[in-house]
């Protein structure tokens, strides 16, 4: 399997980045995981010329956004993680779904059909940090709007979500506590299945 890991944090060292990583853990080598970070790529923001529906290229000049777009439809399961941004994720993540709309979904090109999903039935997995400690951090406006924001790409998609992982609290902790590490491990040797 193709194990692609999409992450949203700026953070290579931070919880988001942590829990995705205990979830590679869970993974047998026999499988190909690739990572991409979106803060380290070089991506414009969609203008909503809608040239890519229905299976077209982006007719912006070549930049990672191209790129991103082939592993997202090669990948036989995905994880993506974000922080949460004031409820929600990143703007970069943000932007590279935007330039990835068909990578997920294909729409006719007059628009006015229904979108089909590319990815039916694969495994899918959400990740997210947040500063709100529990309960609050489950409100729509902390931690659930990041969650609800991948939802939609991965319903988009059509995925088979499989499990999310929150980690609350972020700053009055040091570390990844050891029952979010397993959860994540346990949800990786689930998602190769
Ligand atoms: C621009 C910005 C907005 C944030 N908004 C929220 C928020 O709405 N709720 C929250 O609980 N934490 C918020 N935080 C805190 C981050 O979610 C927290 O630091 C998280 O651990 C970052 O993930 P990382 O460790 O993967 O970088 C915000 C941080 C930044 C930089």
């Amino acid at each position: 399997m193709n194990i692609l890991f999409l992450n949203g944090s700026p953070r290579k060292s931070g919880y988001t980045v942590g829990v995705m990583k205990c979830i590679e853990k869970g993974i047998d080598s026999q499988h190909s995981v690739e990572w991409i970070h979106s803060y380290d790529l070089d991506i414009k923001p969609c203008i909503s010329c809608l040239n890519c529906r229905p299976n077209r290229e982006c007719i912006l000049s070549k930049d990672d956004g191209h790129n991103v777009w082939h592993k997202i439809r090669s990948a036989d399961a995905i994880v993506i993680g974000s922080p949460t941004y004031f409820g929600n994720i990143s703007g970069q993540l943000k932007i590279l779904i935007d330039r990835n709309l068909t990578a997920f979904e294909e729409i006719a090109k007059s628009g006015l059909e229904m979108p089909i999903p590319l990815h039916n039935g694969k495994k899918a997995i959400m990740v997210t940090a947040c500063n709100a400690p529990f309960p609050i951090s489950q409100l729509p406006t902390q931690s659930k709007g990041t969650l609800q924001a991948i939802e939609i790409v991965f319903k988009a998609g059509g995925y088979n979500i499989i499990g999310s992982i929150t980690l609350d609290g972020a700053a009055s902790k040091n570390k990844i506590p050891l029952e979010i590490q397993e959860q994540a491990k346990i949800l990786g040797t689930t998602l190769q299945s």
